[in-house]
């Protein structure tokens, strides 16, 4: 049942509309099949939280382009600095000179990062690229091989970082052979461990030691990659007691901790990176997605000392750090601070728990809701005692938000959780309304469970 009258949402066509379907038909037989799509919506605009679809349609995004807009779509202040410098430069390429916001933008982040100075940047324009980097910078700095990463952790689908990505039959199937030398981790998924977070600590932590003496050797370690709060993983904030014990592992062989912020970072979770909410100091941090507000941008941050350690000309691209995705990042950091959007993160994630909380009483199908700030995930379960993941149920979920205007997206190693990222500049009346619209459809399909 609604519980407010529906004001952004305005659908004047069934969703997907007839333009939208042939949009899509055209995608089908101009692109390849392999290029998910989580919608057939065809977008005409957006702004703020709301997208207008090719059929006039207008949908509340819960998606923010997979997290990237925190500071929501087109920010004016963001649309005109990008404006303006396209029409001073729109690219030059690191590699040939230097140009002011690629610096700026460097300085601020090394600033801004939870990691004690001096702190260096490099750009580069995919979370993934970003990663690789990452990679080639620890491995360079220790001279050492080795790679640690987690189970339901994902770093992108660059052959490389597909290497440390997980959940294999949806990401890795017939692309092999990876990366040598990576090994993984059980990670503390506290809800599959059964929900008590000290004890999914303590045994995810034998798990890891396990791995430092069955696997490989922590003097051949160049590097742990985590994520602060696991994303495609199914938005699984690490319990800080277990970023403590790496960070005390890592410095007691001297491997390089590698927190992975591309989805979580950027004001997400509440605060500006979400390691900070562990207390615990990374030694590279990898930030993309809300960094630019959707111009292709990442970075890596880090200690100056490991940043320095590849030698000249080992590192960097044609494109990384675009005038244009600097100067963008630059008005999204002012956004962020002046708009308070961290605070507001906090905000959005209370409401949401809150009424996620009574959904959670009510559908039996809601096994689990669980995330930081506005990072939010609900896990979907056919039965609450087995966990079995209800795939099915959770596209029928998306598919119904999507057709009562509702932009949701799913994730999970099980792709059994709905994933939330609302851009943070959504308001409460159109959070609401959106929640309205995703209570009504997990309380429809958890009905259809019980009543097949
Ligand atoms: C944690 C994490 N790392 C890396 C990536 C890869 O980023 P990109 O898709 O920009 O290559 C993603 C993308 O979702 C991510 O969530």
């Amino acid at each position: 049942m609604l519980t407010t009258p529906t004001r952004s949402i305005n659908l004047k066509t069934e969703v997907p509309g007839p333009q939208s379907r042939a949009l899509h038909q055209r995608r089908t037989q101009a692109v390849p099949g392999g290029l998910g799509n989580a919608t057939q919506i065809g977008v005409a605009r957006a702004h703020g939280a709301l997208i207008e679809d090719v059929d006039g349609n207008t949908l509340l995004d819960f998606v923010g382009g997979i997290g990237v807009l925190a500071t929501g779509h087109t920010p004016l202040a963001i649309v005109e600095a990008v404006q303006q410098q396209a029409a001073e430069m729109l690219h030059l390429s690191a590699l040939v000179g230097t140009y002011e916001p690629y610096i700026a933008l460097a300085e601020r982040l090394n600033a801004l990062v939870p990691i004690t100075g001096p702190n260096k940047t490099l750009f580069a324009n995919s979370g993934a690229e970003s990663v690789e980097n990452a990679v080639k910078i620890a491995r360079a700095a220790t001279g050492r091989p080795a790679i640690i990463a987690f189970e339901g952790g994902y770093h992108g689908r660059t052959l490389g970082t597909l290497s440390l990505t997980s959940k294999y039959g949806l990401f890795k199937k017939q692309f092999g052979p990876f990366l040598p030398e990576v090994y993984r981790a059980p990670f503390p998924y506290v809800y599959r461990l059964g929900g008590d977070e000290a004890q999914a600590v303590e045994t995810t932590w034998q798990a890891f030691e396990r791995v430092l003496v069955a696997h490989v050797d922590p003097s051949d370690v160049a590097a742990i990659i985590i994520e602060p709060v696991q994303g495609e993983g199914g938005f699984l904030p690490v319990p800080a007691e277990f970023m403590r014990r790496l960070r005390a592992i890592a410095d007691r062989h001297g491997i390089v901790l590698i927190a992975d912020e591309v989805q979580c970072g950027f004001g997400r979770t509440g605060t500006l990176f979400a390691i900070e909410q562990t207390g615990v100091e990374p030694d590279l941090l990898v930030s993309a997605k809300s960094l630019a507000a959707g111009l292709p941008l990442s970075a890596v941050t880090g200690r100056a000392h490991l940043m320095d350690a590849p030698h000249l000309g080992g590192i960097g691209g044609t494109y990384g750090g675009n005038p244009l995705a600097c100067v963008a990042a630059i008005k999204v950091i002012e956004q962020i601070e002046r708009d308070n959007l961290c605070q507001r993160a906090q905000g959005i994630g209370g409401i949401i728990r809150e009424r996620a909380a009574q959904w959670q009483r009510e559908i039996e199908l809601i096994g689990d809701v669980r995330g930081l700030g506005a990072m939010l995930a609900i896990e979907l379960v056919r039965d609450r005692v087995t966990q079995e993941p209800a795939v099915e149920e959770t596209l029928a979920v998306v598919k119904r938000c999507v057709e009562h205007g509702l932009l949701v997206m799913r994730a999970g190693l099980y792709s059994n959780c709905i994933r939330l990222l609302t851009p943070l500049v959504i308001t409460d009346e159109q959070l609401h309304e959106g929640l309205d619209v995703l209570g009504d459809a997990l309380a429809h399909v958890g009905q259809q469970m019980i009543n097949p």
